[in-house]
Parts: structure tokens; C-alpha cells; sequence
């Protein structure tokens, strides 16, 4: 019998082949099954695959790791697989521009991860450090897979360290679109920025049974750790998002002002100039009385092209506004002191929110704008207390580390360590401008008369008037920029209208600007 007369094994064709392809990829698409959608849809959640389709361009996901399974054995794991273990990754595009994507998947074992769901994200991460794009984490997930004990722990360690790794090199954002507890929220947390959805997601180290056993404290998981609590208590999220939706088009609204790595640039917006762009509303702005307070927005609004303001953290330190913008096409941050909170003073969590905001833009290459109108640090037991020190040294410290194009208008207050702090000339801005409206002087006029001159003012016949000369003899001095300005400490006075113009021309002038920090191996930022 020669081999050509041997009975052929019947394999299957290619067709057949094909087939069971296919088959697989139905059944990875459908993740932990019908009923579980369901589920997760009754919740007012979308899929893992659904956000994925919302987030990129239609037909630009490419996904990776369909058909991994997790490796478990215990507790009858062994009999239970899902293809994708619960994670869904790969890359895709957003406007055009590459990014990497995992998206947890609630429907298999409460998005839990697992030691294969860590690999697969590993996986991306890993990619997306190679070539220099951005990671978006869908974050959706029971925490750690119980039944995988430390497999699952050691899991997330690879994760915070890849975060850690990654950290101002490509942009990492984070989606917070479910629960998210214990060491769990330490990847979100190192990463760049943090989207909560309302109502649907929240983030704790421990939930509201542990903190009811440990301090007796009676707490829902939506007043400890949803979106709520975190965009105006803690901090900890920069957008708190009305629905998915809305979570997934800030996602790409943040990406559309910065750049695919820390050695790129912002996409420029087509912008065309005109000469004739001042925008008016702005020499009206500054209230005659120096204690009434405006709207910083209102000035960015004059500044920035229209409609171009995106905040971040707008409901946390709201006395200090934080954001970024175009200016002729080009991305800026911009950090601005808010006169209509709190007077616009520096406090613990002003500086804190503004000195991250600071760096990020320095990691990644977005010129800064900085609005003043300070008028110093808040005082107070609580401040000190709790380290306005320490932590007003942050936003100094951002600042004068920074290195790339910084621009300061000082709009109306710049008063003692603040008017330091805020961007000087002094700790490395490139142009500094002031309105005519500016006061650049140790402290307000009234609270430096009754200092300096307590005694005269005393002994005065009439203490009452005395006290007025005084002031108006300081004001008259230091409260207006040209004392900085003929010291060089303020490079041009200016028109309020013509500021956005102004802008426009010195950030062009800065658009090659080479700064270097002295060789070390990294700074130590008071924490
Ligand atoms: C394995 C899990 C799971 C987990 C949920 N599931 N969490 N499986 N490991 N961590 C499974 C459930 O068994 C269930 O399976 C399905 O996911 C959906 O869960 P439900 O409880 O039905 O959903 P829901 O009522 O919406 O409640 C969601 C939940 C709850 C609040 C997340 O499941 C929960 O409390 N899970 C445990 C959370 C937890 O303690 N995780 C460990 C945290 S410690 P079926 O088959 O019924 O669909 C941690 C340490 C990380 O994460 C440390 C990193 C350093």
C-alpha cells in the first residue's frame, strides 16, 4: 500500500476552519452572556465593547488578546471560562491619532482581575510605551479575582508599576465606569487624569462596610467614594461626568489638547489670524472697587479661541481655575487665580490642584498662561496645621521646574509670597504681563498702612483719616505695575483688550524655546 492509498484522516477544510473561527469570535463578543448584559444594561451601564465603539472611530479598534483564558484552578474556577477574562484590549484611534484601550468587562466575574486580565493590560501598556501613545482604562471591576488570591494582587502591582513607569512619558486617562475598590484605585490614581460617571461608579480604599466596622461611621458608597465626592471633597477625579457618554467625549476632548507622547506637541486646530482680534469686553472687566470680585473665566473667555476652554477640576479648589485651551490653533494650560471664590487666595488644595495641573502640561509640552489676581496665602490654624507650607512649596516648586513656554498676566492682585509663586519672572516665566489695573505689592494697601504706620496712626488726631492718607499714599506707591514694570519684573504693560493678542505673538515667539534642568536624577518635590 503506498502512502497515496492510505485512508485520509477527514480534517477539517479551511472553510470549516473559518468556521470555528468565527464561532470563537461570537462567543468573546458576548463576554459573561446575554443575561449579564442585561444586567449591566438594567444598571444604566454599557458593555465593555459598547464604550470601546463610543470612545474610538468607527472600525479603528483592533483588539488584542480575544481568546485568553485565565489559568485558575481553585474554588471551581476550572470549569468556568470566558474568552477574554474579562478584559477587552487593543488600540484604535481617536480623531485619527493611535491610542490603547482596555475596557473591563463586568459580565465576567464583575470585571475582577485576574492574573491574565493584569497581562492583558500589561500587554498594551507595554505596546503603547513602544510607540509613544496614549493608554485609555475603562475601569469597570469587583477588584481583585477572590479566588485568584495573591496571583490576582501581584497583578495589580504590575499595573501601578507600568503606571509608575509610564508616568510623563505617554498620557494615561483613567474611566472610572463602576465600582473601583481597595488597592484597585491606585492605578487610576497614578494616572494622569480621572473621569468619574455620576450615580454609577465610585472609587474607596475601603467601602462603607469596613469604615461602619472601623469608625462606626454610616456612609452609602455613593456619599464615600462616587463621583460627587471626589470631583468637590477629595479631589480625586478631575471630571465627575452626568453619564457614560458624556465620560467617554471628555476622554477625547482631553486628548484633542495634548500631545501622543512627552517628545511630541499638542495637534495644532486651523486658526486663521486677525490683526484686528481684540476682544473689548476685557478693558471693562476689572471692577473699580479692588474687593469686588469677577469671573477668572470671564478673562479666559476674552483670551482663548472661542469655545476652546476645557476646565479640569472645576469643582474642586474652585479658587483656583485650571484648564486647557487654544490660542490661535495652539493648546495651552492655563492656571488661573479665581477672584470669585475666596478672593482668588492660595490655600492647601488650590496649590496642590494647581501644581499637578502644572506638571502635567511641563510633562507633556503645553505652554502655560497664568492669570493672577492673588491676594496672598489663606491664613489659619486649619492652613498651617495641615501644611499650606509644604504644599504651597508644590505649586513653587511646578512652576519653577517647569521649562516649557510660560506666559503670566497679572490681571489685578499680585500680593507677597503669592505674586512669587504665581509664575514671576523671577522663578522662570518667559513674558510677564500686567493689566493697568495690577497691584504688585507686598500686601493690600490698607492692611500695610495699619502695619508701617500703626503708631502715626495712633497718635493722630483723627486715627480714621490718618489711616486713609496712609492708604492712599501706598496705593498711590505699589498698588499699580509700574514699580515692577521699571524694574523689568514685568515685561509690557498692557491693554486688557489687546491681550489675547499679545498672547498670540509671544507664544509664537516661545515656540522654540530650549530649557534645560540641571542634570540630576529626579527632583524631590516636597510631598
Ligand atoms: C470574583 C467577583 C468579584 C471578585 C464580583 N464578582 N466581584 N468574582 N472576584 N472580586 C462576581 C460575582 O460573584 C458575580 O458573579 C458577578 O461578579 C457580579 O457581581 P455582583 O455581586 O452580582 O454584582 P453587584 O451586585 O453589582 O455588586 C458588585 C460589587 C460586588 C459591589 C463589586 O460584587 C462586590 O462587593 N464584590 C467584591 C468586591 C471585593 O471585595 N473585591 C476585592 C477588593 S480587594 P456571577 O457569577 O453571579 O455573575 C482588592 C484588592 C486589590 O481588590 C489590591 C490591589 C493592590
Amino acid at each position: 500500500m503506498t502512502n497515496s492509498d492510505k485512508p485520509i484522516y477527514n480534517a477539517p477544510g479551511n472553510a470549516e476552519k473559518i468556521e470555528l473561527l468565527k464561532k470563537k469570535n461570537e462567543e468573546a463578543l458576548l463576554g459573561g452572556g446575554e443575561s449579564r448584559i442585561a444586567t449591566q444594561h438594567k444598571k444604566g451601564k454599557l458593555t465593555a465593547r459598547e464604550r470601546i465603539d463610543l470612545l474610538l472611530d468607527e472600525g479603528s479598534f483592533q483588539e488584542v488578546d480575544k481568546f485568553v483564558r485565565h489559568r485558575a484552578k481553585d474554588f471551581g474556577l476550572e470549569r468556568e471560562h470566558y474568552l477574554g477574562d474579562g478584559v477587552v484590549t487593543g488600540y484604535g484611534e481617536i480623531n485619527g491619532r493611535l491610542v490603547y484601550v482596555f475596557s473591563q468587562d463586568f459580565t465576567v466575574f464583575g470585571g475582577s482581575l485576574s492574573e491574565t486580565h493584569a497581562e492583558k493590560i500589561c500587554k498594551i501598556m507595554d505596546m503603547a510605551m513602544k510607540n509613544g501613545a496614549p493608554v485609555v482604562g475603562l475601569n469597570d471591576s469587583g477588584g481583585a479575582r477572590i479566588q485568584e488570591g495573591v496571583n490576582s494582587l501581584g497583578g495589580y502591582a504590575d499595573i501601578f508599576y507600568r503606571n509608575t513607569r509610564a508616568s510623563g512619558v505617554i498620557p494615561q486617562l483613567s474611566a472610572i465606569m463602576g465600582p473601583c475598590a481597595g488597592g484597585a484605585v491606585y492605578s487610576p490614581a497614578i494616572t494622569d487624569f480621572i473621569l468619574m460617571v455620576e450615580n454609577t461608579s465610585y472609587m474607596f480604599v475601603t467601602g462603607p462596610n469596613v469604615v461602619k466596622t472601623v469608625t462606626q461611621e454610616s456612609v452609602t458608597a455613593e456619599e464615600l467614594g462616587g463621583a460627587s465626592a471626589h470631583s468637590t471633597k477629595s479631589g480625586v477625579t478631575h471630571f465627575s461626568c452626568k453619564n457614560e457618554v458624556e465620560c467617554i467625549q471628555h476622554i477625547k476632548n482631553i486628548l484633542s489638547y495634548i500631545p501622543q507622547n512627552c517628545e511630541e506637541t499638542a495637534p495644532i486646530y486651523p486658526y486663521e489670524f486677525k490683526a484686528e482680534e481684540s476682544r473689548k469686553i476685557l478693558d471693562e472687566l476689572i471692577p473699580e472697587n479692588p474687593n469686588q470680585p469677577y469671573d477668572m473665566r470671564d478673562v479666559v473667555a476674552g483670551i482663548v479661541d472661542d469655545d476652546s476652554f476645557l476646565e479640569v477640576h472645576e469643582n474642586f479648589a474652585d479658587n483656583i481655575v485650571v484648564g486647557f485651551a487654544r490660542i490661535a490653533g495652539r493648546s495651552i494650560g492655563i492656571v488661573g487665580n479665581q477672584p470669585q471664590s475666596m478672593a482668588g487666595v492660595l490655600d492647601i488644595h488650590a496649590s496642590t490642584k494647581a501644581a499637578r495641573f502644572v506638571r502635567f502640561c511641563d510633562s507633556f509640552n503645553v505652554p502655560l498662561l497664568v492669570l493672577v489676581d492673588v491676594p496672598g496665602f489663606l491664613p489659619g490654624t486649619d492652613q498651617e496645621w495641615n501644611g499650606i507650607i509644604t504644599n504651597g512649596a508644590k505649586l513653587l516648586y511646578a512652576f519653577s521646574e517647569a521649562t516649557v513656554p510660560r506666559i503670566t498676566v497679572i490681571t489685578r492682585k499680585a500680593y507677597g509670597g503669592a505674586y512669587d509663586v504665581m509664575n514671576s519672572k523671577h522663578i522662570g516665566a518667559d513674558m510677564n504681563f500686567a493689566w493697568p489695573t495690577a497691584e504688585i505689592a507686598v500686601m493690600g494697601a490698607k492692611g500695610a498702612a495699619e502695619i508701617i504706620f500703626r503708631k502715626e496712626i495712633m497718635e493722630a488726631k483723627d486715627p480714621e483719616a490718618k489711616l486713609q492718607e496712609k492708604v492712599d499714599e501706598y496705593t498711590e506707591k505699589f498698588a499699580n505695575p509700574y514699580r515692577a514694570a521699571h524694574r523689568g519684573f514685568i515685561d509690557e504693560v498692557i491693554i486688557p483688550s489687546e491681550t489675547r493678542i499679545k498672547l498670540i505673538k509671544a507664544f509664537k515667539m516661545l515656540e522654540n524655546k530650549v530649557d534645560k534642568l540641571p542634570r540630576k536624577k529626579h527632583g524631590n518635590i516636597p510631598l
